[in-house]
């Protein structure tokens, strides 16, 4: 394991640490989620955790968390107590950019539905402000992609997303553009008006969206509280 996925594991365990037996959590897709469902998983075969049921934000999430004996219910009336999920940037104020695995409109679905949304990152996440360091990734109908680029680049410079020669298309059979912009000064502004571009499904900015951090890095694990900041543990 490399130093930063020890840093990643760090804060998914932490995470962990704050699901119960009993309830529904949400499962984020990515490298450091992956950690904090290992870990659930591992938890529920040894017994430290009993009746945990899963919403997988992707289907590489469902096919790691069967594989390690999560039951997996859909996104519907259960009440889901905790998110966790991992972020591709995290501002001072917990603003972040989702969606380097182009599976935001699940994650924001499922965060959405949360009680509580954890992130989990390493230190490398943190930036003063919001598209310092990526893109901006932004989920888009096939229909009439041309037509929505073309909106996009009045906010930014947008890129269709390839895998290989490709195009890559989501879960859900779409697109993902991602939007090269300046450094963010006001995300929501920028998030709303990416969501009234027609074609626009869903974007990888949330805000005002995550409760808490857990952030990991070669002094240990520090945890930033966001939106209602319960404290993890
Ligand atoms: C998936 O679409 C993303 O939102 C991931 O949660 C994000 O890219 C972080 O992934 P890593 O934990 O692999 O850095």
């Amino acid at each position: 394991m490399t130093e930063r996925d020890s840093y990643k594991r760090a804060a998914a365990l932490a995470a962990v640490d704050m699901v119960g037996s009993g309830s529904v959590v949400g499962l984020g897709t990515g490298s450091t989620a992956s950690f904090a469902i290992e870990e659930i998983g591992a938890r529920l075969t040894d017994g430290r955790l009993g009746d945990v049921l899963g919403i997988p934000t992707s289907e590489a999430t469902a096919t790691l968390a069967t594989r390690c004996g999560i039951p997996l219910v859909d996104a519907g009336t259960d009440e889901v107590a905790i998110a966790i999920d991992g972020a591709d940037e995290i501002a001072p104020d917990l603003s972040l950019v989702k969606g380097g695995g182009g599976a935001m409109l699940r994650e924001r679905i499922v965060a959405a539905l949360a009680a509580t949304f954890v992130i989990v990152a390493d230190d490398a996440k943190l930036v003063p402000a919001l598209g310092t360091g990526c893109a901006v990734p932004v989920e888009v109908a096939r229909f009439g992609a041309g037509a929505t680029l073309a909106h996009l680049r009045s906010l930014g410079h947008p890129t269709l997303r390839l895998d290989g020669d490709e195009l890559f298309v989501t879960d859900n059979g779409n697109l993902v553009v991602d939007l090269a912009v300046d450094p963010i000064n006001d995300p929501g502004w920028l998030d709303a008006s990416l969501r009234a571009v027609p074609g626009v499904l869903a974007t990888g900015l949330f805000v005002a969206m995550a409760d808490v951090a857990i952030v990991g890095g070669p002094g240990g694990i520090t945890t930033m509280l966001g939106r209602t900041a319960p404290a993890p543990g």
